[in-house]
């Protein structure tokens, strides 16, 4: 039997000349500091050292490994820290940590190599760029691994401790932070899904007992609905549980299926046409999913388009007639287009995963998902289990951005098989699965009229939004631009166009970026009509406090200030500078609860909220150490757990101002139970006097939940006032039927970017991106810079790259790996500078909001409009690809 040395240590390797290095590493050696995501050498995730040289695990026979050295993360950070992983602690290179062991291994090597031919200098980015160019991070944590490689390489981290900004940083270095995925019960079995592989069906006959006689499968269960429908290729039909993946994989394949085929149509275009076939009859529409983060509004159904949703216009008559006399008497002024946006995946590196297990009657969950507790809550409810049965855990998530916020197949999945084979079971999906069956940011087509007056204010605007939802509804598109630049009337209507793709699902701002690359433009396209600034009519129109002082700070960089007129150079490359702006809804879930408690002379807090990346750790830690003049470090934060305090959902930026808010509440309570328990008072002139009194305290614990905020400052209210009654009832519903309230005062961003164009090859790059925020106080300032840089990196993949591929005959994803699509890697990051303006939010306790949404709204446009600077054409779909750019500038050559 071959063997191999891996971090130190002699292991045998598998006789099978098919096993994979990654699956030795991970599954039977249980090293899962390694990770698994694109399985094809695309993302680097798998990187370990083989003889000191970084190599893709997933590529490798593990064979291959024989009489070799493998070192893991876990291998390089056995003994102490190498001083690349002390810099991403230091400088945050990460986020959801998912990616963080791959970049660390590759990162090192280069590292060690570069300081053994070049001693301490420091390498370029071009440098570091080059080294890790095999390596995919969604979260977008660039700027900081550049940081990071440049600071070890340097010297900077060879000796002593680190300070990390992120509190659960070390394990995420380390490989020893958890994901779902990484989960391992004794007698785990694992599980996999039987899909549809046609696009619309209705199965007729299921036949599980070929599954079943395979040696090894040990649970088989139908996952159909009650109509036995499947309305896309991917849709669950069945689910297998066995000993391991390739047995589940097996039987899966053995399994009966006998179908009647329906018509089937897909995409936006062929779902519109009168003759196309229905997706959802009447009695089916219950079976849609939804792309918002709110509830559905009700809608009328017209073949497979839903809508208009036009409850947010205001005079919609009066703008119609208005746009079309402007029409007709072809007013120089009117700003008549048409926008395509493409379909942005989540593309989250940890894919979809649960494990159940049933104790008796109680049943654990480890679910990668952005709502601990409403997960349970829903498991709850499915299962008729009470609350005190079931417990979700989620103690690290590799990225969600939406897509993992509500009760997912793959949980129902593992439960169903968990209990039928009375036995713990994963269901984790596979990169396939995961680009093509867990959502998107559907594709839309939004036409925009907008007409100033002859006063220069803005009198008409309408928007009209059709997405291509798959088989889901609730798009939100063409609503947004209510509540940014009023005008004297609006006419906004949303369309879900339903086809048989797989649903759409909430992603990041859910309908911002797409109606903010088509409004921004033509803000842009108004201002170069009326002969003005960007900037300067943007602050005409749009009177939000917090965007004022944003388009101040804008006006004043410098790269604004010298930017050349429009279409004012010639040559090859050509360099231009746009402008956009964004807001989300500032929104908190009540209920939001949080326990501290003093435990051995440590402080303690718990709730059960979780972090994705966005650092719900610590600004819990940061928020209670500041309070107590203590180390964040010193305080131990307890999360992603159900039977924890109920804690918020990760979706709509809301955690912060969910959990900030009950935080300081229990902070003051502590301080009085403290005192009043104290055996001592500190010693005079003390300069820690709580880390005093929490260190002799007797165990003790106080609970908070979420208060309502202060009365605002005037001038500041919710923006659903502005938008009248359908405001008060949206809002209504938010409160009553998903436990949100939109709270005063609006998160803004205003973004200058400058690109660089090559005219012959039709490349864009962006150089420099500007990023100004307006989020209140920031809670973990370090972390609150992550996330605004990685939103506009994932502004940036919309922008430029990302797009998901179908074939329209069949319906199949054809983008399905990460080869095929692409997401942005650390060459494509622009220096970034990040603006916090920290006002505006005082009536919230703590005085902050989210960022996660609002940072990366205005990033498409901003590009776009720096393309228009920069070659004088209006480029109005994206992704703006190579050959659209191309198209564009002859068509403008042409005309
Ligand atoms: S998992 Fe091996 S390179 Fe992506
Ligand atoms: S930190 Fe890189 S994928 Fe999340």
């Amino acid at each position: 039997m071959s063997t191999m040395t891996i971090n130190g240590q002699s292991e045998p390797l598998p006789d099978d000349a098919d096993a994979l290095l990654v699956d030795v590493i991970r599954d039977r050696l249980g090293l899962t500091g390694t990770k698994l995501v694109c399985g094809s050498g695309v993302c680097g995730a798998c990187t370990v050292l083989l003889d000191g040289e970084p190599v893709a695990s997933c590529l490798l026979p593990a064979l291959m490994a024989a009489g070799k050295s493998v070192t893991t993360i876990e291998g390089l950070g056995h003994e102490k820290l190498h001083p690349v992983q002390k810099a991403f602690m230091a400088h945050d290179g990460l986020q959801c940590g998912f990616c963080t062991p791959g970049f660390i291994v590759e990162a090192a090597a280069f590292c060690d190599h570069w300081r053994a031919a070049k001693g301490t200098a420091v390498p370029s980015r071009d440098d570091i760029a080059a080294a890790l160019s095999g390596h995919l991070c969604r979260c977008g944590a660039y700027e900081g691994i550049f940081r990071a490689v440049a600071d070890a390489c340097a010297g900077r981290f060879d000796a002593g401790d680190v300070r990390a900004p992120r509190i659960e940083a070390r394990d995420k270095v380390t490989g020893a932070a958890r994901y779902t995925v990484d989960i391992r019960h004794d007698g785990q079995l694992e599980g996999v899904i039987l899909r549809s592989s046609v696009a619309h069906a209705k199965i007729t006959g299921l036949d599980l007992e070929p599954a079943r006689a395979i040696a090894g499968v040990v649970a088989v269960v139908s996952l159909l609905g009650d109509d036995r429908v499947v309305r896309y290729v991917g849709a669950p039909i069945a689910a297998v549980a066995a000993t391991n993946r390739s047995t589940a994989l097996e039987a899966i394949a053995a399994i009966g299926v006998r179908r009647e085929e329906l018509p089937a149509v897909i995409g936006l275009d062929a779902a519109r046409l009168p003759e196309a076939p229905v997706v959802f009859e009447k009695a089916a529409r219950k079976y849609a999913g939804n792309v918002s983060e709110g509830g559905s509004s009700p809608a009328a159904w017209n073949g497979n388009v839903r809508g208009p949703t036009a409850a947010f216009s205001q005079g919609a008559k009066r703008a119609r007639a208005w746009l079309s006399e402007a029409r007709e008497a072809r007013n120089p002024l009117l700003v008549d287009a048409t926008f395509r946006v493409s379909t942005q995946s989540h593309a989250c590196l940890e894919p979809h995963a649960a494990v159940a297990r049933f104790d008796g009657d109680r049943l654990t969950v480890h679910v990668s998902t952005q709502a601990v507790y409403e997960v349970m809550e829903k498991i709850a409810k499915r299962y008729r289990l009470g609350h005190d049965k079931v417990r979700v855990i989620a103690d690290h998530v590799g990225g969600g951005f939406g897509s993992k916020g509500s009760l997912g197949v793959e949980t129902i999945a593992a439960i169903e098989l968990a209990r039928a084979a009375k036995a713990p079971v994963r269901v984790a999906f596979d990169r396939e699965e995961e680009l093509s069956v867990t959502g998107y940011r559907p594709a839309a087509e939004i036409k925009v009229a907008m007409l100033p007056s002859a006063e220069g204010n803005l009198k008409a605007l309408s928007l009209t939004a059709h997405a291509d939802t798959g088989a889901a509804t609730s798009s939100t598109i063409a609503a947004l631009a209510r509540l940014i630049y009023p005008a004297e009337a609006k006419e906004l209507a949303d369309f879900d166009v339903i086809s048989n793709l797989p649903p759409g699902a909430p992603f990041r701002g859910p309908g911002g970026p797409p109606m903010a690359f088509a409004l921004e433009q033509a803000i842009d396209e108004a201002a170069l009509r009326m002969r003005l600034d960007p900037i300067a009519l943007r602050k005409r129109w749009d009177g939000d406090p917090n965007r004022q002082r944003l388009y101040e700070w804008a006006e004043g960089l410098e790269v604004w200030r010298n930017r050349k007129q429009a279409a004012a150079q010639s040559g090859r490359f050509r360099r231009g500078v746009g402008v956009a702006s964004g807001y989300w809804l500032y929104l908190w879930q009540p209920g939001s609860s949080i326990t501290l408690a003093i435990k051995g002379g440590r402080i303690v807090a718990s709730t059960a909220a979780q972090d994705i990346g966005t650092g719900t750790r610590s600004v819990i830690a940061n928020t209670v150490a500041t309070e107590f003049g203590l180390e964040p470090k010193d305080v131990e934060v307890r999360i992603g757990d159900s039977n924890l305090p109920e804690g918020p959902g990760s979706g709509g930026s809301r955690v912060t101002a969910s959990i900030v808010p009950p935080t300081l509440a229990a902070i003051a309570k502590l301080k009085a139970a403290i005192e009043k328990s104290a055996p001592r008072t500190p010693a005079a002139g003390s300069n820690a006097p709580w880390r005093e009194l929490i260190a002799t305290a007797p165990d003790l614990a106080v609970s908070a939940e979420r208060p309502k905020d202060n009365r605002p400052a005037p001038g500041i209210s919710s923006p659903l006032r502005q938008a009248g009654f359908m405001g008060m009832v949206f809002g209504w519903m938010m409160r009553t039927f998903n436990n949100i309230v939109v709270g005063a005062g609006v998160p803004s961003s205003v973004q200058v970017m400058e690109v660089e164009v090559d005219t012959l090859l039709g490349h864009v790059r962006v150089l420099n991106a500007f990023t100004g925020l307006a989020i209140g106080r920031l809670a973990a300032p370090q972390l609150a810079h992550s996330q605004a840089v990685g939103s506009v990196i994932q502004g940036i993949g919309y922008a430029l790259y990302e797009a998901r591929e179908t074939d329209v005959r069949t319906g199949h994803v054809l983008s399905s790996g990460m080869d095929d699509y692409r997401i942005p890697g650390i060459a494509d990051m622009p220096r970034c500078e990040v603006h916090f303006d920290e006002q505006g939010f005082d009536h919230v306790p703590g005085g902050g909001v989210g960022i996660g949404e609002v940072a990366t709204i205005p990033t498409s446009p901003a590009i776009a409009n720096a393309v228009r600077n920069a070659i004088g054409v209006r480029m109005t779909e994206i992704p703006i690809r190579p050959d659209r750019l191309i198209a564009a500038l002859k068509g403008r050559a042409a005309a």
